[in-house]
């Protein structure tokens, strides 16, 4: 049976390739375990898309045979998806106890001042978002901040953060 007919009317439908890829993941699990797939589905939203709103969240439910509020739950549990657009590059400080201990704070507040942003917020030219972050699994490296869900970056005193943002800027002038 298909599962576009309980999308919303207003919300674009899911494109043919994203449906394959859903399908993909889903043949991964029982029949009966199609909700799985749910973190998949959510990944594939957000490298299509830069961000899973609530209206693919609800899509993806359909299609999972869930309630959009447990689609929902996954989204805003894990900082790897992305609820609103976010710049090129989103900048992920962690500022758990651990970290604040060594200066996590301290590096947030020193990129907040060198990008000219709050933490929540994008920069103007549309590369950067800083963002708190819970435990990275890193607490020894600290400071550390994760740039787009990957790349862990360790002990960020100021100068590697200044090194940091700048060769990402640079590599984009050229
Ligand atoms: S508290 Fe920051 S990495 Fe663990």
């Amino acid at each position: 049976m298909s599962t576009e007919s309980k999308t919303p009317a207003a919300t674009a439908p899911l494109s043919a390739a994203t449906l394959a890829r859903f399908a993909k993941e889903v043949a991964k699990y029982p029949a009966d375990q199609k909700q799985s797939a749910v973190m998949a589905c959510l990944a594939i939203v957000q490298q299509e898309l830069g961000s899973v709103s609530t209206d693919s969240e609800a899509q993806i439910a359909a299609y999972l045979g869930m309630a959009p509020m447990a689609v929902h739950e996954v989204t805003t549990f894990y900082n790897m998806y992305n609820q609103k657009p976010c710049g090129k590059y989103k900048l992920n400080v962690c500022t758990n106890l651990p970290c604040q201990l060594r200066d996590g704070g301290k590096a947030l507040k020193h990129l907040e001042t060198k990008l000219g942003i709050h933490m929540g917020q994008t920069t103007p030219d549309g590369l950067f978002t800083l963002q708190q972050s819970e435990c990275l699994g890193a607490c020894a490296d600290s400071p550390v901040l994760l740039v787009n869900d990957r790349a862990m970056c360790s002990f960020m005193t100021d100068s590697k953060l200044d090194q940091l943002i700048d060769s990402l800027k640079s590599a984009e002038s050229k």
